[in-house]
């Protein structure tokens, strides 16, 4: 068996991908490929350049600029990915400041310039649905997806002196709308990772004021419902597209993580994980 161990995990927005798959990948020393970047990317290139992606008039010229951009992820992983974490009372036990502190970083850069920020502003996730749902667009992404995909683990092999970037190679960890039923067909485990809608905007609203945000009261609520509605709205528009809509693989386990713990949902793909490469190995 040559290839990695491939991970993917699907599910609606702010339902928690990509804080999971990023903790997966450090918990198994895997790569980590945020999908969803890549089309923030394009939509983030084409308002810059003053074109309006609802207008479906401008999808050749959106093409044209998924095909030519330079879009690089790079994730800062803690120095040893599982020292911490062997077992999950070491975890239980570590205090909220090292938790934070050890949590995984992906920068996206677009022609070199650090866009990290910038790409998840609310103007752009307004846009990025109506420019996912462009074929070519989505045709452009997945090249430049594969690419990324084999040449970093390829990149971790080589340079894989030190034990923790070889076994970094050993797996890749991928998250997105169409990532087990489209990008990773024969996926070793598949997520469906779901959260009730209200419980997504509690969460991508804290987010938002933890970066920076600052609502009153009265904004809070008004902003929750805001959120909450964004976030519907981009759902509807994932799963009703024609092109690889946003849709649970026959074969995904399914994972509602509204009542759990970002360290319990980690915990339990780990495990996933752990349980199916025994399996393979026999
Ligand atoms: O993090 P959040 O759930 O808000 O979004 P994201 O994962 O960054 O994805 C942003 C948008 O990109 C989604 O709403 C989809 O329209 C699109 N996307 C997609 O179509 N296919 C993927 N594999 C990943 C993202
Ligand atoms: O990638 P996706 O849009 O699906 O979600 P995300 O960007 O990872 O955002 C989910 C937010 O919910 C993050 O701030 C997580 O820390 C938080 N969260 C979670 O994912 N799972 C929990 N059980 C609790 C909080
Ligand atoms: O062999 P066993 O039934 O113990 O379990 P498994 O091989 O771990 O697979 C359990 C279920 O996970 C299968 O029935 C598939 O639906 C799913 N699966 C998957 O999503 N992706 C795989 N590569 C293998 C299995």
């Amino acid at each position: 068996r040559t290839r990695p161990f491939q991970v993917a995990i699907d599910g609606p927005a702010a339902s928690g991908k990509s804080t999971t798959a990023k903790m997966v990948a450090q918990r198994l020393g895997f790569s980590y490929i945020d999908t969803g970047a890549f089309y923030r990317c394009v939509t983030f290139a084409a308002l810059s350049e003053g074109i309006d992606p609802s207008h479906l008039s401008n999808a050749d010229k959106i093409t044209a600029l998924a095909e030519k951009l330079d879009i690089e992820l790079q994730t800062v992983f803690s120095e040893k990915p599982d020292s911490y974490n062997r077992t999950t009372s070491d975890w239980n036990s570590a205090s909220d400041a090292s938790r934070q502190h050890q949590l995984p970083t992906t920068r996206v850069f677009l022609d070199s310039k650090d866009v990290s920020s910038d790409i998840r502003t609310g103007t752009v996730s307004k846009h990025v649905s109506a420019v996912a749902a462009i074929g070519p667009v989505r045709e452009a992404v997945l090249q430049k997806v594969r690419n990324i995909g084999a040449t970093d683990v390829e990149a971790q092999t080589n340079n894989g002196i030190n034990s923790s970037a070889r076994s970094r190679a050993a797996g890749l960890v991928m998250d997105g709308r169409d990532i087990g039923t489209v990008v990773l067909p024969l996926a070793d485990l598949k997520v469906f990772l779901v959260a009730d809608s209200h419980v997504r905007a509690k969460r991508r609203l804290q987010e938002l004021v933890k970066n920076g945000a600052d609502p009153s009261i009265d904004d809070t609520h008004l902003n929750l419902h805001a959120v909450q509605a964004d976030l519907e709205l981009r759902d509807e528009m994932d799963r009703t597209r024609k092109i690889s809509p946003l849709r649970r693989a026959v074969d995904a386990m399914d994972l509602d993580t509204s009542n759990l713990t970002l360290e319990q949902q980690v915990d339990i793909i780990v495990q996933e994980v752990h349980r199916r490469r025994s399996h393979q190995k026999t």
